[in-house]
């Protein structure tokens, strides 16, 4: 409808301005309604965010414009709702990949079977769904939905799918639901929603300012033109560490033997076959490294006159002489400097009996101990992690993201000391 009146008008607000009556901004959150008798309670998370000093954007699928209107979200918010996939921002930007670009973190509250289908799934839409795809913040997600619904396994699996992705998710609580059932399903708490965010909101500054050193994969060495030793490390747990260390703000270089990987995004990624040439990688990366993760499983040995013609058959046993490998991790340790060093021991027996013998062999700051039986080569895995000061923590079986995100966490505990005062400390203003 065209405007009548011709007074003055108080101007939009501009991008950067903070939410209302607030001069100081800890983070810039999307905030994502999904269309669920629920999408009020979203007004409340909003208020509770920007009572914690955080600057909340709304984006509304089309059925949640149905349960509250846009009107409601912008005169809280301070902001436009972004609902039209196809409306132009301010600067006549595309919204979905601005929002996605100014985002710190992308909250969903509430989310609906749909909603997180679509997002686990990658089609994208409408306005929220193909703002997830384009962001690289990390994302929060608090379903809601009836009983049925969340235990049902097309859900629970689409729930599983962005767990392992990295995205956090709110569990729904128990109580008495829209649709007149006594179960599952209903929205997280407020506290619970905004803790998570928040908790996100400062993880994704953690390791601004780290280089981190990641060696993934296993590596190959050459008998002749056709054949090879090698061994069935997959190389997801060294990819999980490095998306992980990127989504807190690091500088990632990936180190990877030959693996049947997607290279993450926002990783450099360094491609190398044998042991010698991962050596010759890590050297040359390690200078600017402040952090380094050895997650590879590098060939302790190698053929010693790998053939360039290929080896005819005989008629008897062939014995294959094999010399040692340079230990990688063990040199490092030895001029670390003020670098924290991280290592794995995959066992079989005496887990940590062994671990702490290479903890303190090579010079490390943390180990991460797991039996070759749970880790190796599957999307799962369950490890002890050893820190060199302070207590083990255990990580029950969990998927290899969230393993990766616990030591995170501990190398964020040990490189604390060296981070402070932080130039860019994990609060903004
Ligand atoms: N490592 C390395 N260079 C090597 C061998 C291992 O950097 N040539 C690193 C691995 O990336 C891992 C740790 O060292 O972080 C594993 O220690 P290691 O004692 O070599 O374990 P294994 O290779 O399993 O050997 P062992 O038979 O001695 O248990």
């Amino acid at each position: 409808m065209p405007r009548t009146d011709t007074g003055p008008r108080p101007a939009p607000p501009a991008r950067d301005s903070p939410p209302h009556g607030h001069d100081r901004v800890l983070g810039r959150v999307v905030l994502g309604v999904t269309g669920c008798i629920a999408a009020y309670k979203a007004c409340e998370v909003l208020r509770e965010l920007q009572r914690r000093e955080v600057d909340v954007h709304v984006v509304m699928t089309a059925a949640a414009t149905r349960f509250v209107g846009p009107l409601t979200f912008e005169a809280l918010s301070g902001h436009p709702v972004f609902h039209d996939q196809f409306a132009l921002g301010t600067d006549s930007d595309i919204r979905h990949v601005s929002l996605a670009d100014d985002a710190e973190v992308l909250l969903v509250a509430p989310a609906t079977a749909n909603t997180v289908g679509k997002l686990a799934r990658g089609i994208a839409d409408d306005a929220l769904s193909t703002l997830y795809t384009a962001t690289r913040a990390p994302v929060v997600v608090a379903p809601a939905m009836n009983s049925n619904m969340l235990e049902h396994p097309a859900v629970q699996e689409n729930l599983e799918i962005l767990r392992s992705r990295g995205v956090r998710v709110v569990e729904p609580g128990s109580g008495h639901l829209a649709c007149g059932w006594l179960g599952r399903g209903r929205l997280a708490e407020t506290d619970a929603i905004v803790d998570a965010t928040l908790a996100a909101l400062v993880r994704r500054r953690e390791l601004t300012g780290e280089t981190v050193l990641v060696t993934a994969g296993p590596t190959v060495e050459d008998i002749d033109p056709v054949r090879f030793v090698s061994n069935r490390s997959s190389g997801k747990m060294g990819y999980r560490i490095a998306e992980a260390a990127r989504d807190r703000g690091a500088r990632v270089v990936l180190v990877s033997g030959p693996t049947s990987l997607r290279p993450p995004g926002g990783v450099e990624l360094v491609s190398v076959r044998s042991a010698e040439e991962m050596a010759r990688a890590v050297e040359a990366h390690f200078e600017a490294a402040t952090v380094v993760v050895a997650a590879a499983a590098v060939a302790d040995y190698r053929p010693a006159a790998p053939s360039t013609d290929k080896l005819k058959k005989g008629e008897g046993p062939l014995a294959l002489e094999l010399v040692r490998t340079k230990d990688i991790l063990r040199g490092l340790g030895e001029r670390k400097g003020e670098r924290l060093l991280v290592g794995f021991a995959a066992e079989t027996g005496d887990l940590l009996a062994r671990a702490r013998d290479k903890l303190t062999g090579k010079n490390l700051d943390l180990i991460v101990a797991n039996e070759v039986s749970t880790g190796f080569g599957g999307d799962t895995n369950a490890a002890v992690l050893l820190p060199r000061e302070g207590d083990p923590v255990d990580v029950p079986l969990a998927s290899k993201r969230e393993v990766a995100e616990r030591v995170c966490d501990e190398i964020v505990r040990l490189r604390a000391p060296a981070r402070e005062p932080t130039p860019t400390g994990p609060v903004a203003s």
